[in-house]
């Protein structure tokens, strides 16, 4: 049997899909309590450089495998390295797609939960200082139902989206989310920086500190340019292989890049400008969204519509990454084993979504790990994907186009349908060595800290 592949019906259509799949968690939770613990601008700095020598070629190469073979992660690697040992790369992003959206699923709904919250004026007498928002995070997560129900809820939205397909379902909806997001994100900036002392907030972020940045604060940025752009598990394949031959890979590739990175770097602005205007600890770690900044929104004028607004914002983002984590599982079951989309999207999803189950109960006392010590069943998953399988499949990536695929046939397919001239072999070489040799070291340096930890 036959099957046509769906495409994105335009050029923004597309994208808004993958800048739709970049801009998440990462950028609005992540990004800003990552920065305030590492130093702000230094960390930035490195951040920025790293998303430009890394992540760059990365996601050209991922955009190019999808549209050269128009087919998953698994069928890319295996058609055109033409032997059975490369799918096996195809295979890690399948499975990375399985294990990051258990758990991210779990924080996507409690940006649903946080958004209710908000509604519901809940936030209404937090004051600065005081510990009733952590009190009420605490609480929250530590319950075993509640949140699970929410995370199902987030995983019901993501199922639904992916079972209407690639233009009905994720274009149509990036469309309309996409500019949604950055509209909200663009009131809450100004609101941000027309707070009193809020100036304090723009400098901490860009303003460089080196002595703030040490070696982890270096290694957490390098792996965030990845989890950022939605690099190493063949997301951009999969969504590369719904592109037409036509289509100017670098402009877009540079284009959702820009996006990403501007929206991580608004959402910073947003938050810690708001945080130093209220004289709050930017290095307040993960809760700095989902406890800190409850108790500013009373503060602020409007206060309780921002306050809306910004869990809201988060949902938004969230959710349109988490599609394009389905839709790799989909698009796998699609194309190698002639599965129907709806059927395939249902199955798949209830799975994850169930491991998902787990995964948030892990963090309120029923951890089936917990007779292995204190890492929680979330955190094994976070860690697993986060800090080895994405840049173990980003490193791979780039040993691929230079030593089987070849230079040469991925700059063939970078130029297809545009005008570019044929830039010269081995500069496009030097790019790949050197961002598979910057991946190498933050591998290598996670390695190291965990063997290191055996011996003391
Ligand atoms: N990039 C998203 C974020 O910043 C997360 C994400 C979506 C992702 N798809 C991915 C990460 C694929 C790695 C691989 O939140």
């Amino acid at each position: 049997m036959t099957r046509t592949r769906e495409h994105w019906g335009s050029r923004i259509g597309f994208i808004l899909a993958a800048a739709g799949s970049a801009v998440g968690l990462g950028n609005i939770w992540k990004y800003p309590y990552m920065a305030g613990q590492h130093g702000g601008a230094a960390f930035t700095l490195i951040y920025l450089i790293c998303i430009f020598v890394v992540g760059l070629p990365i996601l050209l190469a991922e955009f190019a495998m999808g549209r050269r073979t128009q087919l998953n992660p698994v069928g890319a690697f295996r058609t055109l390295s033409g032997n059975k040992t490369w799918k096996w790369v195809g295979f890690l992003g399948v499975s990375a797609a399985f294990i990051i959206l258990s758990f991210y699923s779990v924080i996507g709904g409690w940006t649903i939960k946080y958004t209710f919250l908000a509604l519901l004026g809940a936030f209404g007498d937090f004051t600065p200082g005081s510990d009733v928002s952590a009190r009420m995070y605490d609480a929250f997560i530590n319950k075993p139902f509640e949140p699970a129900l929410w995370h199902l809820l987030f995983m019901a939205l993501c199922i639904l989206i992916i079972a209407r397909g690639v233009k009905s379902g994720i274009e149509r909806w990036s469309k309309i989310l996409m500019p949604l997001l950055l509209v909200i994100l663009v009131v809450l900036v100004i609101r941000g920086i027309t707070l009193e002392g809020s100036m304090e907030g723009i400098r901490f972020l860009f303003q460089p500190k080196w002595g703030d940045l040490g070696a982890s604060g270096v290694v957490a940025a390098l792996g965030h340019a990845f989890f950022t752009i939605s690099l190493g598990m063949g997301a951009m394949i999969t969504y590369g292989s719904y592109l037409q031959p036509d289509s100017d890979l670098l402009k877009s590739g540079l284009a959702i890049i820009l996006l990403d990175t501007a929206i991580a770097l608004l959402a910073g602005i947003a938050i810690f400008t708001a945080v130093f205007a209220f004289g709050e600890n930017p290095a307040e770690g993960e809760g700095l969204i989902f406890v800190v900044l409850p108790t500013l929104f009373p503060q602020i004028p409007g206060g309780s519509i921002f306050g809306i607004l910004f869990f809201f914002l988060l949902f938004v983002a969230a959710l349109t990454s988490a599609v394009s984590i389905l839709e790799v599982v989909t698009a796998y079951f699609i194309d190698e084993k002639g599965w129907n989309r709806s059927r395939t999207t249902f199955l798949f999803g209830g799975i994850i979504a169930s491991i998902g189950v787990l995964a948030s109960l892990s963090l309120s006392g029923y951890n089936i790990l917990s007779p292995l010590g204190d890492l929680t069943f979330f955190g094994l998953l976070d860690t697993v994907s986060y800090k080895y399988m994405l840049p173990v499949g980003g490193f791979l990536t780039a040993v691929f186009v230079v030593v089987r695929w070849g230079v040469p046939q991925f700059i063939e397919e970078l130029i297809s349908g545009t005008s570019l001239s044929r830039a010269p072999v081995p500069v496009v070489t030097t790019f790949f060595v050197v961002a598979g040799l910057v991946v190498a070291y933050i591998l290598l340096s996670e390695v190291w800290v965990v063997v290191k930890s055996w011996f003391v």
